[in-house]
């Protein structure tokens, strides 16, 4: 059961409807998931029909993504379900705002990734004023928090998240969780519109201090989940303290909101190099057997 306390949202990171169902039982509860291409391409139906020597179109890739997520949609009709667009680094907002129109089509209750890239916030600015739900990945910096907050006003709460990726600060050796604490300081001078979905989540640790720094909103990897489901939703405490283990902190920068989108330095490497390995992943399904590829 959902402990009484916990105002976060918890949605799972992942790409299979199994664990969709298994998280359900186990925890009593899941307020939504997020998919992205790498997650898809690892769900055991892509895999097998891989092994076994079979091909995808990029047409067949797009069917079975839309299947995976009516299933977790179906599960959790009243959470949020994220669906990304394919997006390499030479894809126009165009056809990323093409793609979030017919892949909102799909489910109810969809949630639209675009990159915190600048064609992936011209596209969301676009998506949200025409109606669009979405969910602005692979943020890593305050700046780019600051672009989404700026590049959707006016659109409705619960309509906007942006999700700062953790881990990847972590792995090269920067405090994510330092990200979490500044933006949603940041946003606490705002109206509200944005939420924070802590991402790229590696640990219990981040998961618990994410509660307590009071972001909206959590996806968490099944394994996690299911850690914390098995030792009974443990909440943290006022004494909980997170040890960053020694990872830089990363300032807090005092961000004006009221600056038009393009007005704010929204460039990050890791951004760059998680649309590349999403697209990639994404790629290595199409057209080639599984023995065929390295
Ligand atoms: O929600 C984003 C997440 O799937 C990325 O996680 O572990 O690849 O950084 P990770």
């Amino acid at each position: 059961m959902r402990p009484h306390n916990l105002k976060t949202r918890i949605f799972l990171d992942g790409g299979n409807p199994d664990e969709t169902k298994e998280i359900i039982k186990l925890l009593g509860f899941l307020d939504g998931q997020t998919t992205n291409p790498t997650l898809i391409a690892k769900t055991p139906g892509v895999r097998e029909h891989l092994e076994r020597g079979g091909r995808f179109t990029s047409e067949d890739i797009y069917n079975y993504y839309r299947d995976v997520v009516k299933k977790i949609s179906a599960l959790i009709p009243r959470g949020s379900v994220s669906i990304e667009v394919y997006a390499d680094l030479s894809t126009k907002a165009d056809e990323m705002l093409r793609q979030g129109r017919e892949m909102f089509s799909w489910i109810p209750n969809a949630q639209i990734k675009f990159p915190a890239s600048q064609e992936g916030l011209i596209a969301a600015e676009q998506a949200v004023k025409s109606g669009l739900r979405v969910n602005l990945t692979l943020c890593f910096t305050q700046e780019q928090a600051a672009a989404v907050y700026a590049a959707t006003r006016g659109a409705k709460r619960g309509d906007v998240f942006v999700s700062p990726f953790i881990g990847r600060l972590d792995d090269r050796g920067e405090n994510g969780m330092d990200l979490i604490s500044n933006i949603v300081g940041m946003y606490r001078k705002g109206d509200g519109h944005v939420e924070v979905l802590t991402a790229s989540v590696r640990n219990m640790d981040h998961l618990l201090y994410a509660i307590k720094l009071g972001s909206d909103i959590i996806t968490v990897p099944f394994e996690i989940l299911k850690e914390w489901g098995e030792k009974g939703l443990p909440m943290p405490g006022d004494d909980y303290r997170y040890d960053s283990k020694g990872l830089r902190t990363i300032p807090c920068k005092d961000s004006d909101l009221s600056k038009k989108w393009q007005d704010y330095d929204i460039s990050h490497d890791l951004t760059v190099k998680g649309m590349e390995n999403f697209s990639k992943d994404w790629n290595s399904l199409i057209g080639q057997p599984a023995g065929a590829r390295t």
